[in-house]
């Protein structure tokens, strides 16, 4: 859903270095995994990057990075979603554009193979913010987006991440440890000044059908805005939506905080107030960037921008990693 583009915070005749971030979910994960997951990211990264470079918009930039993640079977999101109560797969997604705040956003979607993809075609094409499975379908369908069977998005790693649930689901309490809650996302910030996020996610592990992840919900999964900052969560979506994590991080940049001091702060906020745990990437217009998880690991990679009291890193490397620690930077 759009509105026009006439406010000051169309930044539209300042020209900056481009920067993306991607998270590819916050939780524990398996050692096999760490590779596929550091790897992921970065491939991810580069995709939309390679579109900020070509003078491309932010939106385009993320939902690029974003559609990468969903077709890699390793993450929780399009292809490799997890399967719920009743061995089917619902999807949710968001995007959101800083430059007029519009947003567009789909939920428990069956079959469209990219629903981050969705999620721009309603933002573009509907006169509506968010909509559920049947609707989002007959948007996809009139403009033609991919389907695929319901086979196509259950993978052997979801299967195991299903079985591993119901295995430990008496004895496992700690949300992460189960990975059953993961997700994909990308924020950035265009040649032209413009911030954007976008969040996709198969849900929480095993969850009843109908359940709404907070990866669709504008403030909760994602937010954008010119004036403060775009962010992308990830983690337990029921603690994330009763502290509207996003637009919490967002409200700290306008207070005065850098991305990475506003990351914290809300995340350490979300865990001690509803104890949840979980992850997020943001990037403010003067290309400051934070990244920040409560959990074991996060897969996360960025290009460009800059960490508070960061003097060491250059713009032209892609740097990604799955935890705090053993940070990888390639020249690109
Ligand atoms: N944050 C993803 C979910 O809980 O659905």
């Amino acid at each position: 859903m759009t509105n026009n583009v006439n406010d000051s915070s169309n930044n539209s005749d300042f020209i900056c270095e481009p920067v993306i971030l991607v998270q590819g979910g916050a939780r524990t994960i398996a050692k096999a995994f760490l590779e596929k997951s550091a790897l992921g990211v970065r491939d991810a990264t580069l995709d939309g990057y390679r579109v900020l470079k070509n003078g491309g918009s932010c939106i385009d930039a993320v939902v690029k990075a974003v559609q990468a993640l969903e077709d890699n079977p390793y993450f929780n999101a399009g292809h490799g979603s997890v399967i719920n109560e009743a061995g089917e797969v619902e999807m949710h997604a968001l995007v959101m554009r800083g430059d007029t705040c519009d947003m567009g956003g789909c939920l428990c979607v069956k079959h469209v193979k990219n629903p981050v993809k969705a999620a721009r075609l309603i933002l573009d094409e509907s006169d509506y913010c968010l909509l559920s499975a049947e609707a989002t379908l007959q948007v996809a369908r009139q403009h033609g987006l991919e389907e695929r069977p319901l086979e196509y998005f259950i993978t052997d790693v979801s299967r195991q991440k299903k079985k591993n649930y119901e295995d430990s689901r008496s004895i496992q309490k700690d949300f992460d440890k189960r990975g059953e809650h993961d997700t994909v996302g990308a924020v950035a910030l265009d040649c032209l000044g413009n911030l954007a996020c976008a969040t996709s996610t198969g849900g929480r592990n095993v969850p009843m059908v109908g359940r709404v992840s907070d990866s669709s919900i504008c403030g909760s999964g994602g937010f954008a805005d010119n004036n403060s900052v775009a962010v992308s969560t990830t983690g337990d979506g029921e603690a994330i939506m009763k502290v509207n994590l996003a637009r919490m991080i967002s409200m700290y940049v306008e207070q005065g905080m850098s991305p990475q001091q506003a990351t914290i702060k809300s995340l350490n906020h979300m865990k001690a107030r509803v104890g949840g745990k979980g992850g997020a990437i943001s990037v403010d217009g003067s290309g400051r960037v934070g990244v920040h998880f409560t959990t074991q690991n996060m897969s996360w990679a960025r290009i460009g921008g800059k960490f508070q009291n960061e003097t060491t890193y250059s713009n032209d490397c892609v740097q990604f990693g799955t935890d705090c620690t053993n940070i990888r930077t390639e020249k690109i």
